[in-house]
């Protein structure tokens, strides 16, 4: 049997337990050119929410009573395509389900020997090249410099605070709970880190960031972000990675107006989509798998267990549920 989950019905709001449904079909049949891989890992991502809203953006939304799709790590159990072999495990854009099927053209080959398999849906995988090139092409954080990530403790935000630390700069990190400021400080070596939710935060992250900000990641956008602003120095750079504080907004948020600031200051603001960067993914997968032989990026994974608790794993992103990458384990390793 194969069990997948579906759109039930698109969220207004933070979403809950009542837009997903659990479906039972029997495993598919493959035909030529095609491999059925069995799910092992599945990744819940914040841009999922976006999808699940029915409005096209640069991708197109999920459809209702449609199962979810996103990043899976499987291994193939049936093989019609000469390129891939029974055993071998991969990664692609696939659905949230025990099973599926794919012609090898959306799926990449993971070698388990380099990294554990999971790591392909965090580090080593999207969220990874998202921190890489957002910091490096867009921040290009210079040592000596101060860089402020927002979403620290993320599964991006992890990554991209330590590449600004390679690069020699003062890291400091805004984040939603004292155990992730200390996984900051105590695991990840950043310079600082500072919890949003409590009380002068301005004053807090002034403190923290005595020469101003050079570079400031953002993954949070809102209030958090109003305040950088404030900060941010001449030439700086502000790398608009994402705004998951606005995701479940059922109304646009207004705040202060600066774009006065980024013309008197000479500041970059850019956003940008990790698939800009698709054709130096390779380079991307290179340095970062690099970084993690060597010890030079640590992470940390959250793993919820079973295909049935993947909805609860998505809500949670928007909870700060997770510290590092949040997977959900669809069936222990074999
Ligand atoms: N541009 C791209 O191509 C691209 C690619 C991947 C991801 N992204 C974006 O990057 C960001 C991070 O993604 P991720 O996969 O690494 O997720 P993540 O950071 O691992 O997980 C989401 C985290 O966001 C924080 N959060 C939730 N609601 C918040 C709120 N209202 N205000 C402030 N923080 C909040 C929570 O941490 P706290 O405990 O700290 O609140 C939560 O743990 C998201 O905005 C995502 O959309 C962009």
């Amino acid at each position: 049997m194969n069990r997948m989950i579906v759109l039930a019905s698109r969220p207004i709001g933070m979403p809950t337990k009542e837009n997903f449904r659990m479906e039972y079909s029997s495993i598919p049949e493959i035909s030529d050119g095609q491999v059925l891989i069995k799910s092992i890992y599945l990744s819940v991502d914040p841009y999922m929410r976006g999808r699940m809203s029915g409005i096209k953006t640069y991708i197109d939304p999920f459809e209702v009573d449609k199962p979810l799709v996103g990043g899976v790590v499987g291994k193939i159990v049936d093989s019609k395509n000469p390129s891939f072999k029974v055993g071998e495990f991969v990664e692609g854009r696939l659905p949230w389900a025990d099973y599926s099927i794919s012609s090898g053209k959306n799926i990449r080959k993971i070698d388990p020997k380099l990294a554990p398999i999971s790591t392909a849906l965090g580090v080593a995988g999207m969220p990874g090249l998202t921190a890489y090139f957002g910091m490096v092409d867009i921040g290009k954080p210079k040592a000596g410099e101060t860089v402020v990530v927002s979403g620290a403790a993320g599964a991006v935000g992890s990554v991209a605070g330590q590449i600004a630390k390679l690069k020699g700069c003062r890291v400091v990190g805004i984040s939603g709970s004292q155990e992730k400021i200390d996984f900051l400080i105590n695991e990840l070596g950043f310079d600082a880190a500072i919890n949003y939710k409590s009380n002068n935060l301005f004053s807090a992250l002034k403190e923290a960031c005595p020469n101003g900000v050079d570079v400031y990641f953002d993954n949070v956008g809102g209030e958090v972000s109003d305040l950088m602003m404030k900060l941010m120095n001449f030439h700086s750079r502000i790398v608009l990675c994402g705004q998951i504080s606005q995701y479940n907004n059922t109304e646009i948020e207004y705040g202060p107006r600066f774009q006065g600031k980024l013309v008197t200051h000479s500041i970059l603001m850019q956003g940008f989509i990790v698939s800009n960067y698709v054709k130096r993914f390779n380079e991307g997968y290179e340095q970062l798998g690099k970084w993690i032989q060597e010890g030079k990026i640590k992470y940390r994974e959250t793993i919820t267990d079973g295909l049935e608790n993947a909805p609860d794993a998505f809500i949670g992103l928007f909870k700060g549920e997770n510290i590092g990458k949040q997977l959900v384990r669809v069936v222990k390793e074999d």
